[in-house]
């Protein structure tokens, strides 16, 4: 057996030794560009787009009937919010169905500063729509028949290095004579060894040129084809092409980076100790009263959790006490920017998001959330405050110059297997517990500086997966609703910064955020 082996992994051995070889031989990247903005040539984009296959005319005659039922769930050209129209006949349908309000967010005063605004908007979000765009986005759809065989999807390499490119093949086709051209725009092509009977033109450069008489000894030949990534730009895609007599093929490669991880140590499993894993952070503004009581029943449960406080006060008094850390921050900052500043001071893998003025029980569970999340793939999953669990489904319909429109429901997915009381949902209460790093990705917009909430789960649409559970919960401080005269400055200042008189300028703030930074035009909410 083993010499009837040996010429096998001989050959093996060889192409190994050489495929090393060429990898450190390799003439290192003949341009360097880091420029983000440079993308695939116009030209070839256009190139690519001719390759679409041609309308047949013919097929025009053929007739056809709308399925209703499906064509209506395909996204229409422009979007619309629409106030919900009530069921007429019935006296009491308003309680029952309220219309739902549909709000305008464009906060401009007349038609000529919303033009001007609109204009800067689609500047920003033309620039927006590029910056993630690459190759692998365009659309290449393969002809019938095609000898040509080649990986459709996933093929990676990293920045300026090389790889084999998998799966090249050259099918059926008896001819005196085969030749396959492949091009590439990214990098250059080569071959990692050379089979007797090809001839090879243009190797280390872009268009690479194979042709033989012999089908078989091509094929072998095609299996030695790398690709070097010679122009530096991560998360982008070269799109290569390959080309024989009347046969076309168009594949991408992936050019990236591996993601580097970002691990937290939570110790040995049988040590499971949750202050390693969870930290709590809050938000604190003129109430060191209600701040004491939720550290108080913190401590009653969880000892040695660390709590992180920022705390924009005018007077800020010192929370001194194991494991707390305060934040002190310009007086009046704001919401947004003392839950960002918070979360930027955890160190575990997990964070707890509380108000100042929640309470812990019993059943604030927090290993129960940790398991959640643990045994998910979920990014944040909330629970219930006084019993709300404050469940909101989004979606953005597409619209065209105007913006998209926001529709904002209560409810949620579906439940989460193995967590009866868990749900999927887009959006959820102020008492959430999160994947650190993901939390951070997102952000507390700080321009958000009074009442919002929402705003952080629209910005998060799309890249964070909400869970919600109600058997996990917190409760609010008892309010005290004390006369006027009797309110102490704190309170006073309090009340006078979270109910703004110019609550309007608040909302003008909120929507007009929404407007511009998510670029939508209207939202509608239940
Ligand atoms: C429109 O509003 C802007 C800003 O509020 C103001 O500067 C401008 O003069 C207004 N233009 C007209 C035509 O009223
Ligand atoms: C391959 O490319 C060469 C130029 O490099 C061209 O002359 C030839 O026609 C191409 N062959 C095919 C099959 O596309
Ligand atoms: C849990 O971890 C905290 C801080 O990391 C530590 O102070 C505490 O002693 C640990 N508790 C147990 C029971 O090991």
């Amino acid at each position: 057996m083993w010499y009837l082996r040996k010429p096998v992994l001989l050959a093996i051995l060889v192409s190994v030794v050489l495929v090393l070889v060429l990898l450190y031989s390799w003439p290192t990247c003949a341009y360097n560009t880091a420029d983000l903005w440079q993308r695939l040539g116009a030209t070839k984009e256009r190139h690519l787009e001719e390759r679409l296959p041609e309308p047949d005319t013919r097929l025009s005659s053929v007739p056809f009937q709308i399925r209703k039922s499906v064509s209506d769930l395909l996204e229409r050209n422009g979007c619309v919010c629409e106030a919900e129209t009530p069921v007429e006949n019935l006296h009491f349908d308003q309680l029952l169905f309220p219309k739902l309000p549909a709000q305008s967010l464009h906060t401009a005063s007349n038609t000529s500063e919303l033009g001007k605004m609109k204009m800067r908007r689609a500047k920003e979000y033309k620039a927006f729509q590029q910056r993630p765009k690459t190759a692998a986005d365009t659309l290449i759809i393969t002809k019938a028949n095609n000898p040509l065989q080649y990986p459709t999807q996933g093929v990676e390499v990293r920045p300026l290095k090389t790889i084999i490119i998998p799966g090249l093949a050259l099918h059926d086709l008896p001819r005196d004579h085969y030749t396959i051209n492949i091009t590439a725009t990214l990098g250059t092509l080569n071959v990692a060894a050379e089979v007797e009977g090809v001839k090879i033109k243009g190797d280390g450069g872009m268009h690479m040129s194979l042709s033989s008489s012999l089908l078989l000894n091509l094929n072998r030949q095609l299996q030695f084809v790398t690709y070097t990534n010679t122009k530096y730009h991560p998360n982008t895609a070269d799109t290569v092409e390959l080309e024989t007599e009347g046969h076309q093929a168009a594949f991408s490669i992936k050019i990236r980076h591996g993601v580097t991880p970002k691990l937290y140590d939570t110790g040995p499993q049988e040590e499971y100790n949750v202050s390693k894993f969870v930290t709590i952070a809050t938000k604190t503004f003129l109430r060191y009263e209600k701040l004491q009581k939720l550290i108080d029943s913190i401590r009653k449960y969880y000892p040695t959790v660390t709590i992180i406080i920022a705390d924009d006060s005018e007077n800020p008094k010192t929370i001194s006490g194991p494991y707390i850390e305060q934040y002190i921050m310009p007086f009046g900052k704001g919401w947004f920017a003392g839950r960002n500043l918070a979360v930027s001071q955890v160190t575990t893998k997990y964070v707890l998001w509380v108000d100042d003025d929640f309470l812990f029980t019993a059943n604030t569970k927090l290993e129960k959330l940790v398991d959640v999340l643990e045994r998910t793939t979920l990014d944040l999953v909330g629970g219930a405050v006084d019993g709300g669990t404050f469940r909101q489904t989004m979606s953005i319909e597409p619209g065209e110059d105007d913006g998209d429109c926001l529709h904002i429901r209560r409810g949620f997915h579906h439940v989460i297997e193995g967590f009866p009381h868990c749900v999927v949902t887009d959006g959820v209460t102020n008492f959430f517990l999160a994947h650190t790093d993901k939390v951070r990705q997102v952000g507390f917009d700080p321009r958000l500086n009074r009442v919002a909430h929402i705003e952080f789960f629209i910005d998060g649409l799309g890249s964070l997966y909400i869970g919600s559970c109600d058997d996990i919960t917190i409760d609010h401080q008892p309010k005290v609703n004390q006369p006027p005269g009797s309110q102490t400055y704190n309170e006073n200042m309090y009340n006078m910064f979270r109910n703004p008189s110019t609550f309007s300028d608040s909302q003008n703030i909120k929507y007009g955020l929404m407007y511009f930074k998510n670029r939508l035009q209207c939202q509608t909410r239940n």
